[in-house]
């Protein structure tokens, strides 16, 4: 298809209401493992499980994600016995995915739990018992200052202790359980303000007691992993390593290999919305997950960190978005730019690694930024097209707003903070699905 013809369809497409999936309630979005961990613009598992409905007709079958995020599309995958690869440059993701996807014995992980949980609520019942044991709290000496930024000193130390208690687990396993737990709890536990993505201190904030926020926490994992359990085939549960192959690293070159996937499902980040890096900064620090913190960031994609002088693009519907930006900064043309630029690249990895007759689809909508339409899916469109694939199909989904991850600010294109998200509603977005023919 014609750029014009694309955007032709895209005029013409009508919105597709059973993919809204607005009976969804927050148990069934958060069912299984789903709700270990804050993820922003996570998928609902409806949306991908529906995708597998329609698309998956040999089994088992082999599913991609190469932005993996907390792993929606994996842990879908495995809970139908299929093979599941991931990719993630972020390592906060890859440490949550891994862990969501593994169902543990629930008998077991729970009396691992319990012995946790008694030996941190010494922090409640005898204040002392700590100096008395002499657990030295776990606090990454150079990242020290900055988590003395969004800590207060008493729940630094608590929290030290409480991590150096998890990397003493043995059973690596169990381990990432808790580790998930640990880094799920870091924002309420901080002064980070509560309503935000964005790295902004409340200095009125109270954060919640490390103990309490861990317990809690810990406990509806517990329910979730015997949910999922109940749901995942032996076979995977005995021999998950046979089934899981996740990745720390570039979409744009997957530890997958060639014409080896049937169907992959993601969504990309957005240029310059979410600082990835810097929304899981808390557990990035406290993990020790980055020495250089500027050079982490340049690796994500659609950050506002990345320029290119030495690679063009190839799609007119993006080259039209980045003249459209030109007057209103050059920077953010260029970011644009190489936001797009390493999209096709992505896309080139896909058709690789799919298997003839595979499909992709990508779930991405439009925004604005400075007052410029940034037509992602229009513009995915094409350069799918550039990468080999034919245009398969188009759906247009509603997303109801109680299940909207957060809504974008129309003119920065960030997402916006609940208050305004009400006021500047983003209400569609696009699968835009390629067949490798
Ligand atoms: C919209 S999120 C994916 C959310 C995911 N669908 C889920 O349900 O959790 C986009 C992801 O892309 C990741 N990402 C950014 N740049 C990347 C890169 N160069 N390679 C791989 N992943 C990247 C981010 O870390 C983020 O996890």
């Amino acid at each position: 298809m014609s750029p014009s013809e694309i955007l032709e369809w895209f005029n013409q497409t009508p919105v597709d209401k059973p993919w809204s999936f607005t009976g969804c309630k927050p148990s069934d979005t958060g069912k299984w493992t789903h709700g270990y961990h804050r993820y922003p613009a996570k998928f609902i598992p409806q949306l991908v499980e529906r995708l597998m409905d329609t698309y998956i007709t040999n089994e088992p079958a082999s599913i991609n994600d190469p932005f993996m995020g907390c792993g929606t599309t994996v842990v879908s995958a495995i809970s139908r016995g299929f093979h599941a690869s991931g990719t993630d440059i972020n390592k906060v993701a890859h440490l949550v995915t891994g862990a969501k996807a593994q169902a543990i014995h629930p008998d077991y992980l729970e009396e691992k739990v319990k012995r946790f949980l008694s030996q941190i609520s010494c922090f409640e019942e005898a204040p002392g018992f700590f100096q008395v044991s002499q657990v030295k709290p776990h606090i990454p000496e150079k990242h020290l200052e900055r988590i003395d930024y969004w800590f207060t000193g008493s729940v630094r130390d608590k929290l030290g202790k409480i991590l150096s208690l998890i990397l003493a687990e043995t059973d690596p396993v169990v381990q990432s359980f808790l580790l998930v737990a640990f880094s799920h709890v870091l924002k309420t536990c901080s002064i980070w303000s509560q309503g935000s993505t964005k790295p902004t201190r409340d200095m009125k904030k109270r954060p919640t007691p490390p103990y309490h926020a861990i317990k809690r926490h810990l406990l509806k994992m517990l329910r979730g992993n015997a949910q999922f359990y109940d749901v995942v085939l032996p076979q995977v549960k005995d021999n998950p390593d046979n089934y899981l192959n996740l990745q720390i690293g570039s979409a744009t070159t997957q530890a997958v290999p060639d014409d080896s996937v049937d169907l992959i499902i993601s969504s990309s980040p957005y240029v310059t919305s979410y600082e990835y890096a810097d929304v899981h900064q808390l557990s990035t620090l406290w993990l020790d997950l980055a020495d250089d913190l500027k050079a982490y960031r340049k690796q994500f994609i659609g950050t506002s960190y990345k320029q290119y002088e030495d690679k063009s693009l190839l799609s007119q519907i993006a080259s039209e978005i980045v003249d459209g930006m030109v007057p209103k900064s050059k920077k953010k043309a260029k970011e644009i730019e190489a936001f797009f630029i390493d999209m096709q690249e992505v896309f080139n990895e896909s058709f690789r690694i799919l298997k003839p007759g595979g499909r992709c689809c990508y779930v991405i909508g439009n925004t604005k930024l400075r007052g410029v339409p940034i037509l992602n899916a229009e513009a995915f469109a094409e350069s799918l097209q550039y990468s080999g694939f034919k245009l398969d199909r188009l759906i247009k989904r509603e997303i109801p707003l109680k299940i909207l991850p957060q809504k974008r600010d129309e003119k920065t294109g960030r997402f916006a903070s609940k208050d305004k998200a009400d006021a500047e509603a983003y209400p569609t977005e696009y699968i835009v699905i390629g067949l490798k023919e």
